[in-house]
């Protein structure tokens, strides 16, 4: 065979390969997506705890878990909050689910003291699902050298410490009854985009999430254990600011999609339209995104630094 012949089945066989492997994700996307039923959560166990349970995704996802049956563990930092959050999810007619709260400041709290709470709090109770759903992102988009050490301390120990704690002081109660689940809540960021600048703690801090979440899934699986990142793009919450639209869902509408993925992949983009979305932006070169994605959040630096400086009322030449 020459060279010519060599290289046309070479490169046929490779593009074979990549287009079977393609239309092969996307045939289970459409399983996924439309066909696939959702696991029933309570035969994971009749307890579910929730992280981040007092706004946004975490709360949303607690009535969620709450309209499956399963009594809930609620964990905040804010002990009105957590009274509040749990007599909503009470009084929204769930009269057969007991909900509990746990006050647990996943940055002022050490590891031990994290562990410790959550073990006593469980001791009694059949934990089957876990949603790690707290979490921190940046005010506004900065240069890494311009995130104050107050925000980097925030973001690596709720973002990436936290969620470490907790599954940590949760996970040997499942490995006992050989069976539960545990979604991480992870980000677009760092799934669908090549690169997140001005914003990289946060994305890097999702990123070990995957990562944590794809090993632990690996490990634990033969145990019965289900372990998921799910990742969001855009949602409506305090946290993005944004109002809601088909591509920025409320976290309500995000979170009835979250429960058809329990169990599933270790890897899920739940939400139809964010995995439309992630499908174009797949299809994009690299190299335009990084472009893109620089100049996007160059932007919303500046903007907040006009917003910084009007707050503390200083002007701010690098924002002019
Ligand atoms: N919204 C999005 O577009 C989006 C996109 C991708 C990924 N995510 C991820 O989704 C998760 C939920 O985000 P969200 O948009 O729902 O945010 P959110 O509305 O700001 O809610 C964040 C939750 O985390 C809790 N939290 C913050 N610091 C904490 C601490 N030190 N100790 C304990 N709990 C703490 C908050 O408690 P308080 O109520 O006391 O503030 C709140 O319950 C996060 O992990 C986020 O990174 C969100």
């Amino acid at each position: 065979m020459d060279y010519t012949h060599f290289f046309l089945l070479a490169t046929t066989t490779l593009g074979f390969i990549s287009i079977s492997k393609s239309l092969f994700n996307f045939l289970v996307w459409i399983y996924a997506t439309l066909i696939r039923p959702t696991k029933h959560l309570k035969d994971y166990g009749s307890w579910a705890i929730i992280t981040g349970s007092t706004d946004g995704i975490g709360k949303s996802m607690a009535l969620e878990l709450a309209a499956n049956g399963l009594n809930l563990l609620l964990l905040g930092r804010n002990p009105l909050k957590l009274e509040a959050t749990s007599k909503e999810i009470v009084d929204k007619h769930f009269t057969n689910v007991q909900v509990k709260y746990l006050v647990v400041d996943l940055q002022n709290n050490s590891g031990d003291e994290i562990m410790k709470k959550i073990e006593e709090a469980i001791a009694d109770l059949d934990v089957g699902i876990l949603v790690n759903a707290a979490g921190v992102a940046y005010p506004y988009a900065r240069y890494f050298h311009e995130v104050d050490l107050d925000l980097m301390d925030t973001i690596i120990k709720v973002n990436i410490e936290g969620t470490t704690w907790v599954t940590k002081a949760v996970i040997p109660s499942m490995i006992k009854k050989k069976k539960g689940a545990i979604i991480n809540i992870g980000s677009g960021s760092t799934v669908v985009l090549p690169s997140y600048p001005l914003v990289t703690l946060y994305a890097a801090s999702k990123s070990y999430l995957a990562m944590f979440s794809a090993c632990t899934n690996l490990e634990y699986k033969h145990q019965g254990i289900d372990i998921q990142c799910q990742v969001p793009l855009f949602v409506s919450t305090k946290m993005t600011r944004m109002k809601a639209s088909l591509f920025v869902p409320t976290p309500d509408v995000y979170s009835k999609t979250c429960m058809k993925w329990i169990g599933y992949e270790k890897l899920a983009v739940p939400y139809f339209f964010h995995s439309l979305q992630s499908f174009v932006i797949r299809a994009i070169p690299d190299v335009l995104l990084d472009s893109y994605m620089l100049n996007y959040f160059l932007y919303w630096r500046k903007r907040g630094l006009v917003k910084d400086s009007q707050i503390k009322g200083t002007s701010n030449s690098e924002a002019n």
